[in-house]
């Protein structure tokens, strides 16, 4: 990944300069390049692809400052005051809990006033209009736009025709069918480099990914992110027919990434810093109750499990949870699921915060009070 690319006559300098069909056939890397601003940060959130570690290191240690300043009534009505005069719309036509509301609180956090709609059927999609009409629609009542659909490629599609519109707001992807959850994976990172910062840092790590790798969005994101650290081994443990994708495999070939695929969690935890456990995203199964069938008794883990794992190794996953993590082991401080979650609102605000060019203020404030 590394720095961004410098437009050249091949590539288009910016996204109004290219149909949608050209844009659709860009490498990612371009893609990325076309929907951020000139200071690395994304206008859109669309892909994990759009971060390299300047924008990542810039977005943890904003959050950092966001979730100090907050902790006092003074800071809180600093953060309330910074967008008041903004609104956001969350369209959600999947299914969530954390995503959701940390979107909200987040929003919350920076004074945004807010709408949503959680369910396709309650807007006029019932009455055959398109997702694509719906959301333009949005767009007319709200400065920001943060939707989740089980639809690959939606968000893409809205940011692309938004910007070649008179109101080019920003989108956020908050989950893009079994492809893509860029802010996820950011507030992964976030844990992960918490969770390391007293202790060398996120570099020169093992990370085994655990479970529904096949079609665990979460996994690709962060997976993609990880190329941004020195050193860092990535590991798959999953059934042969949950195993992760080839393009993943060979995007850290690509990156000379050091990585392994298995099914033996018992071998690879006493080697492992961090493990990412996933559960059987069987909402994308084929056939009805094509999971169900799969063996997964040996992808769990719990307190025999927890005993392999080094003390300072940490234990995460993007929740929510069924079966994979016995309810056994949260109490276990290396267990980091929880603080994980409540990463993602300080990191959503930051995103939010970063997307509305807020650095500088923010900066300037915590410099000045905490
Ligand atoms: N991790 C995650 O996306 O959770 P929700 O589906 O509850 O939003």
């Amino acid at each position: 990944m590394g720095a961004m690319q410098t437009p050249s006559p091949e590539f288009p300098a910016r996204i109004i300069d290219v149909s949608w069909d050209d844009f659709l056939a860009l490498p990612l890397e371009t893609k990325a390049r076309l929907v951020s601003k000139r200071d690395g940060l994304p206008f859109h959130t669309l892909y994990a692809q759009q971060f390299h570690r300047d924008a990542l290191d810039a977005l943890c240690d904003l959050a950092t400052q966001i979730r100090t300043i907050a902790k006092s009534r003074s800071g809180m009505a600093f953060l309330q005051g910074l967008l008041a005069h903004k609104r956001a719309m969350l369209y959600f036509s999947q299914p969530s809990s954390r995503t959701f509301l940390s979107f909200l609180s987040a929003c919350q956090i920076l004074g945004l006033r807010t709408g949503s709609v959680r369910d396709a059927a309650t807007s006029s999609e019932f009455k055959g209009e398109s997702r694509e009409d719906s959301i333009r629609t949005f767009s007319s009542y709200f400065d920001l736009l943060i939707m989740r659909s089980p639809e690959k490629g939606l968000a893409e599609k809205m940011a692309w025709r938004l910007s070649n519109s008179s109101r080019p707001v920003p989108i956020i992807n908050a989950g893009s069918g079994p492809d893509q959850h860029p802010t996820q994976a950011l507030l992964d990172i976030y844990t992960l480099q918490r969770s390391f910062e007293r202790r060398g840092g996120l570099r020169n790590r093992t990370v085994v990914f655990v479970g529904d790798l096949k079609r665990g969005r979460t996994v690709r994101s962060l997976s993609n992110l990880l190329l941004n650290y020195e050193g860092i081994t990535q590991v798959f443990i999953a059934p042969d027919a949950l195993q992760i994708g080839d393009d993943i495999l060979a995007m850290l070939r690509e990156h000379g990434v050091p990585h392994r695929v298995g099914a033996d969690l018992r071998a690879e935890l006493p080697h492992a810093d961090a493990v990412y456990m996933t559960r059987i995203q069987d909402e994308w199964d084929a056939t009805r109750g094509e999971s169900a069938r799969i063996d997964t008794s040996r992808f769990r883990i719990g307190p025999d499990e927890m005993r392999l794992l080094p003390p300072t190794g940490v234990l995460l996953h993007p929740l929510p949870r069924r079966d994979e993590i016995s309810t056994a082991v949260d109490d276990d401080p290396r267990a980091v699921y929880w603080r994980q979650m409540r990463n993602g609102m300080w990191i959503r605000a930051a995103l939010i915060a970063a997307t509305f060019g807020l650095r500088t203020e923010i900066d300037e404030f915590f410099v000045r009070n905490c």
